[in-house]
């Protein structure tokens, strides 16, 4: 398995030299001034130049994209890095049971539906809408005052602003170590309405105010507990997931640029809906991610949750924010709702709400217990 990724990476590495066609500084600049946009669309192939009127036709034909156009670089034109380029990280068996178990036993239902209240009243979180940045400063004036709340922990929340309107927003608990890797906790505060981007209705309940929610309640119990990491531990909402992962791989790539380093990354994108007729199930994505992570994920969810993990057959390529770490070399995961196939039917649309059938408030909870224990556990 190491053997093989090594050669592998060192195929995609002559690949790169030899025989793949650099997109230049020059037509990156003609290109972009024209409003054109380079996406990515496969693994090993090409970026290709699409319009936005073709991005959104993608999206509606459910087609998955990175748009690079704002990330790519003609010295290191490869998207995806080689899995050999991940650091060796091993993760140690959950730990701090009694503390943790504390710690979720104050989850609260109620606020969980208050913040998703909060969130689905914006007509959508398009990245392009007023109403996004609305949203994005709503999530930034929550998690703010969560902090504030909380003055002994030294947490801070912060915009992440970017070329397009609507900002991401990272919380950050410092670690008592400054240094040291980051323990990332994900998901996209964006919505869309596929027919109607700009002004349609997109409450987005499930995609993804879901994994936002569970990501303010999970960041309010931690401060809540005098949660003092020994390595920083970050909430980020990412801005623009729905248009190409555009706001998720701008911070990977800064980080990857600044030299810092990631213990983890775990995305949480769709976690309330339960398909009617199904077994409730946690599904655990199989692609771009990281296998050790992924075990250790395993062992949070049966010593943290009432519900069974399974594998999920595979979302594909560019399929969420955790894809946009993995690209960067730094170990992922993506514990969703159901197994892929089952998920919610209607998001990106007017009816992405909580009184879908199958939209699962106790579904939900489970996923605010998973992120407080990966938080603490990698953490601590
Ligand atoms: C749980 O909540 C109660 C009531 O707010 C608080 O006194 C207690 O410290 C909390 N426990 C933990 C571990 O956060």
């Amino acid at each position: 398995m190491k053997a093989s990724s090594v050669v592998f990476g060192v195929a995609l590495l002559l690949a790169a030299v030899s025989v793949r066609a650099v997109v230049s500084e020059a037509e990156l600049q003609e290109n972009t001034a024209k409003g054109l946009r380079l996406i990515s669309l496969e693994e090993g192939v090409d970026p290709v130049w699409k319009t936005e009127d073709d991005k959104l036709a993608l999206k509606r034909a459910r087609v998955n994209f990175f748009d690079v156009t704002e990330v790519y670089d003609p010295k290191t034109p490869i998207i995806v890095h080689p899995d050999s380029f991940a650091p060796a990280v091993t993760y140690p068996a959950p730990s701090h049971q009694s503390a943790v178990k504390a710690i979720i036993a104050n989850v609260s239902l109620a606020n969980i539906q208050t913040y998703l209240s909060g969130l689905t009243a914006f007509n959508n979180r398009y990245y392009k809408s007023q109403t996004g940045v609305d949203a994005t400063n709503w999530i930034l004036k929550t998690a703010g005052d969560i902090a504030a709340a909380y003055p002994a922990s030294q947490a801070t929340v912060t915009k992440f602003t970017h070329s397009w309107i609507q900002s991401s927003i990272i919380a950050r608990i410092p670690g008592t170590m400054p240094g040291g890797p980051i323990t990332i906790l994900g998901a996209h505060m964006d919505s869309i309405n596929l027919n109607s981007p700009t002004s349609g209705r997109a409450p987005g309940a499930d995609d993804d105010g879901s994994g936002s929610v569970n990501l303010l309640e999970a960041f309010r119990l931690l401060l809540a507990a005098g949660f003092r990491p020994t390595t920083p531990v970050e909430f980020h909402w990412y801005s623009g997931e729905e248009a190409g992962l555009l706001g998720s791989q701008a911070i990977a790539k800064s980080y990857k640029a600044s030299g810092t380093q990631v213990k983890a990354m775990m995305q949480l994108d769709m976690t309330a809906y339960v398909k009617p007729g199904t077994t409730e199930v946690i599904a655990l994505m199989p692609d771009y991610v990281d296998a050790g992570l992924n075990t250790f994920l395993g062992s949070l969810i049966t010593a943290y949750s009432r519900l069974p993990f399974v594998t999920s057959p595979k979302c594909g390529y560019a399929c969420s924010d955790h894809a946009s770490w993995y690209n960067q070399g730094y170990p992922t995961c993506l514990p969703f709702e159901a197994r892929y196939g089952d998920d919610n039917p209607v998001i990106h649309t007017s009816s992405d709400t909580v009184s879908v059938s199958g939209f699962s408030w106790s579904h939900t909870l489970e996923y605010t217990k998973i992120a407080v224990a990966f938080a603490y556990e990698l953490g601590i």
